[in-house]
């Protein structure tokens, strides 16, 4: 079952020259799990597809539809509003109307907790 929730940004950290953004616990992020941060006006897509954790923007770059009710088959998410499919490790955009990929964070897991790197 698909289900999500969204989540304000709950801390901040640096760990070097990478600033990283606390989406979840690995336990609150199972397999097809999603959520939604939100960093200083970015809107980032946290998403657990076979057990690989993912990180998009959840703004498609069409018309502005939220990713994270899209669907994902095979490693790709299709927006559900003109279906335009996107790779989920790069972003790439795989079919029209969207022509711009979609933006891609760096995935840190350190001791049990899920980061994005913004
Ligand atoms: S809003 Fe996503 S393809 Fe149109």
């Amino acid at each position: 079952m698909l289900s999500f929730r969204p989540q304000i940004l709950e801390a901040v950290k640096d760990f070097g020259m990478a600033r990283l953004v606390r989406a979840c616990s690995l336990s609150e992020l199972p397999e097809g799990e999603r959520i939604v941060v939100d960093v200083e006006g970015e809107s980032i897509l946290v998403l657990n597809h076979e057990g690989r954790i993912y990180a998009i923007s959840n703004i498609c770059t069409h018309e502005d539809a939220e990713m994270v009710s899209g669907i994902v088959i095979d490693d790709t998410i299709t927006c559900p509003v003109h279906l335009s499919r996107f790779r989920l490790d790069s972003g790439e955009v795989l079919n029209p109307p969207a022509t711009k990929p979609l933006k891609t964070y760096k995935v840190v897991i350190r001791e049990e907790e899920v980061f994005v790197e913004v």
